[in-house]
């Protein structure tokens, strides 16, 4: 499962190949999500973490809608500069319309696994629900943790999707669906979130930290805008709710909303480690 819009088709690995309607949707996700408490906890957690100062030459690898590149330019200043990489020029483009000018940061097209940065370039580097999705993540740490000064920190953010947890529904509707969507896809990384530590201490990171954020949400609305599966605007196409599930799930969740008795927690987690 994915918090993209998709269920499986890795609609994350090449978002430029999809259709325009499509693209609008999952990069409506992303904007709407950023505004989303949930998450703006979890990534306070992460600037926590990644600790900008000014002057920092920064790095989001994954940027998305460009909303964490926008706050670490804020950051850093004007003696410092963050660079926006993301694999998607159509992303890029978006997140580019979105920034004003005078902030410093600088959007470039790059793959996370095959950065073409010198090492030791950046300060801080993060990035945000990008591994679940990368075929090699551990190739991804180790070029993130390359392109970092020795001292400078590495953060990594992502989603724990087996964590996933509901209350208030039918429970033999929720193991049916978990049970469809969790290993869906054998390059989609459903526990990400979980080993992200590992992860870094595998690179060769020192100092690292984990810490599991879980995001509690007491109704399907809010559900709905971290978590696919609970938004009924994610088009039948996209294939996350097999169709003869698919009206008794949303009637479901609506019924349990409107009893005040639905509950969904999801982990995500922040892990930070610093470079050698
Ligand atoms: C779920 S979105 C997360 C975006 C942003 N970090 C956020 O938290 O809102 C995943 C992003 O990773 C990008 N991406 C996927 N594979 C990538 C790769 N191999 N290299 C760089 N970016 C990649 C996608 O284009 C997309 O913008």
């Amino acid at each position: 499962m994915t918090n993209d819009g998709q269920s499986d088709a890795g609609a994350f690995r090449d978002i430029d190949a999809l259709p325009e309607p499509v693209f609008d949707l999952i990069f409506g996700v992303l904007r709407a999500m950023a505004e989303h408490p949930e998450i703006q906890r979890v990534r306070a957690v992460a600037r926590e973490a990644l600790r900008p100062a000014p002057g920092q030459r920064l790095l989001d690898a994954g940027a998305g809608a460009g909303e964490v590149a926008r706050d670490l330019a804020a950051a850093v200043g004007r003696d410092g500069e963050v660079v926006a990489m993301d694999a998607s020029l159509r992303t890029l483009a978006g997140a580019r319309a979105l920034t004003p000018p005078d902030l410093p940061i600088r959007f470039v097209q790059g793959d996370i696994t095959h950065l073409e940065f010198q090492a030791d370039t950046f300060d801080g580097v993060r990035s945000e629900r990008v591994l679940q999705h990368v075929v090699d993540p551990d190739a991804a740490v180790r070029e993130l943790a390359r392109v970092t000064r020795p001292g400078g920190r590495v953060c990594l953010i992502d989603t724990d999707w087996e964590s996933l947890a509901v209350d208030g529904i039918r429970n033999d509707l929720t193991v049916s669906l978990r049970e469809r969507l969790l290993g869906a896809d054998p390059n989609h990384h459903d526990d990400m979130g979980r080993t992200l530590r590992r992860r870094l201490v595998q690179a060769g990171l020192r100092d690292v930290t984990a810490t599991p954020v879980a995001c509690y949400f007491p109704d399907p609305v809010s559900a709905g805008v971290v978590v696919p599966l609970f938004d009924p605007a994610v088009p039948p196409e996209a294939g996350m709710i097999p169709d003869d599930l698919r009206d008794t799930w949303f009637a479901e969740l609506a019924a349990a909303g409107e009893r005040g008795e639905f509950l969904a927690v999801l982990t995500i987690w922040v892990a930070a480690g610093v470079a050698s």
